[in-house]
């Protein structure tokens, strides 16, 4: 490379900064479109809506897992990294569609998985079929059992999933993994994994991938080099960066790592961090010498109440500010119940995510959901949500306004979170169910045959063909707002309006776009200003409760 583009590239420019704001659209690509009939999603299925995509307005795509795997937890069991899972298509499949989104001006985020690999990745079948102490133990987490035969666990360690989290393999030795048993954890003080997935990095960017989310972003880093501790004593140390197993300051040499990796292509790649940390210690994870964004889930975790928002976005704005990063905003994914749903529960003060499983597990009674209020809430707190300075994750089906889906047989359950926890989660299946393209069809429209997860009858009403081109529709409101937004955008700050009220929040950007959101009941008087967009009709100019409305001053 000549000094000239070496220059040219360390330049902000358009390109180096796209992220900052982007509204990011998650693909979780088993339930998004299935274009072979199979009953499940595929690449070319994502090809195929490149022309949803652009309608919808999104700036990015975010590809949950698409690689080989077994499928022991949606695809975060990766067998191989550097492939596509022949159900989902092929390499050149995935060029295909890298070309069809950029051609449409739409960048991809692709998923990395760094914490464990599966357990049919081809280093963890060495590690079983080697000995104790060798090198292809050495790039998982292999400890000697307790008790005389190496017959007990070396720790009585809880996987995340429920269920132990050590693994016997039969030969006195066990495996350490945080989630399922079939995700066994790398090594990462291991010189050798940290260079797989450098090139890993170089594979994906080389093909032309703009940015990367990683997941499990704070546990790579684990310092097992001691007396294992008990569960309890786990549970009782800070989470400060010294825990051996969560969270450590070290974890982000790793990430230095890789930006010297994503700072080798122009422009630069980009990183999200899923880091379910302290909100104080997120920065660490959103700086620019290491992934440059992390999630916040806060606003996820909040109840629809405005001195909680108030406080969540104010302290978020705050943290940017200290990393040099964006904010990242989130209502749902492919791991919480969907907001429309968790919105119409009672409020259980700022817990909005977990009340949704709750609900679950007592089986989705609709008496205790109001679905109507539910949506009304979603509509207004994502049209807020897209008003605000920082990126915008959306999830696939919140566009249509979808609910949760809270009856599935057992039988047709996938989440090991269901399995490994029977009676105490219910698992994330609900909100991966494949999405209703059609009114009719036999999978709504999805694909040509069935769906790998069962859709109820009232996917019917929430088809993108029910409510394309519908006025007042969910998906007519994304399309409009996210319209507005990109034309609208502004510099990364706002400022508070007061409105005398405690449960009505207004922002202005520096460009006089104004966001309004009454979390009330009682309707309030707009300030002036032309109105652009509301989640819901307006009252003789007056703003209803549970809506949002945007105007320009
Ligand atoms: C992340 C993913 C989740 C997965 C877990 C283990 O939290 O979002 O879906 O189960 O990591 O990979």
């Amino acid at each position: 490379m000549t000094d000239t583009l070496a220059e040219a590239r360390l330049l902000p420019t358009p390109d180096e900064t796209w992220w900052r704001q982007a509204a990011v659209y998650q693909i979780y690509p088993r339930s998004f479109a299935d274009s072979n009939g199979d009953g499940v999603g595929d690449l070319s299925g994502i090809t195929d809506r490149v022309p949803y995509l652009v309608e919808l307005g999104i700036d990015a795509v975010w590809l949950s897992p698409f690689y080989p795997s077994a499928l022991a937890d949606g695809g975060y069991d990766v067998d191989d990294y550097r492939n596509v899972d022949p159900r989902l298509g092929t390499l050149a499949d995935f060029d295909v569609m890298t070309q069809a989104l950029h051609a449409a001006g739409i960048r991809l985020i692709v998923d990395i998985v760094p914490n464990h690999t599966s357990d049919r990745h081809e280093w963890f079948r060495e590690a079983l079929a080697s000995p104790k102490g060798s090198a292809a133990r050495e790039r998982y987490i292999f400890r000697d059992g307790a008790g005389p035969d190496g017959a007990e666990p070396p720790a009585d360690w809880e996987s995340t999933f429920g269920g132990p989290a050590w693994e016997p393999v039969g030969d006195g030795q066990w495996y350490f993994h945080f989630f399922a048993k079939e995700q066994p954890d790398l090594n990462w003080n291991n010189p050798e994994v940290r260079a797989d997935f450098r090139r890993t990095l170089r594979f994906w960017s080389d093909r032309g991938v703009d940015g990367f989310r990683i997941d499990v972003a704070h546990g790579l880093a684990k310092d097992l080099g001691r007396t294992l501790p008990t569960q309890a004593e786990l549970d009782a140390l800070p989470k400060d960066g010294s825990h051996p197993l969560w969270d450590r300051d070290d974890v982000h040499e790793i990430y230095a790592e890789w930006r010297a990796v994503f700072n080798e292509y122009a422009p630069a790649r980009t990183a999200v961090a899923e880091a379910w940390v302290a909100s104080d210690r997120r920065a660490r994870y959103a700086s620019a010498d290491g992934l440059g964004q992390a999630f916040n889930f806060d606003l996820l975790e909040a109840d629809f109440d405005a001195g909680q928002f108030r406080d969540i976005i104010a302290f978020n704005l705050g943290l940017a500010a200290e990393s040099g990063s964006s904010t990242t905003w989130v209502f749902s994914n492919h791991d919480v119940v969907r907001h429309a749903t968790r919105y119409g529960l009672p409020p259980r003060n700022g817990a909005a995510a977990k009340q949704g499983s709750q609900w679950l597990l007592r089986g989705g009674p609709a008496s205790e959901l109001d679905a109507e209020l539910g949506l009304r809430r979603a509509r207004a707190a994502t049209l807020l949500e897209l008003a605000l300075p920082g990126s915008a994750y959306l999830y696939q089906g919140e566009e249509l306004g979808l609910q949760e889906v809270a009856h599935i047989p057992a039988a047709e359950r996938q989440d090991p979170a269901f399995f490994r926890n029977p009676g105490v989660d219910m698992g994330r299946d609900g909100c991966r169910v494949p999405l209703p393209w059609t009114r009719t069809g036999p999978s709504y429209g999805f694909g040509a045959g069935g769906s790998h997860l069962p859709q109820p009858a009232w996917f019917t009403g929430y088809s993108v063909e029910a409510e394309a081109g519908v006025a007042g529709s969910t998906l007519s409101l994304y399309r409009t707002a996210l319209a507005l937004r990109s034309r609208l955008q502004a510099a990364e700050s706002m400022e508070w309006l007061e409105t005398g009220r405690a449960d009505v929040l207004a922002f202005r950007r520096p460009n006089g776009w104004t966001s309004v959101t009454n979390f009330g009941t009682e309707a309030f008087t707009l300030p002036a200003g032309e109105v652009l967009v509301s989640s819901t009709g307006l009252e003789a100019g007056s703003l209803p409760g549970a809506a949002t409305a945007w105007l320009q001053a």
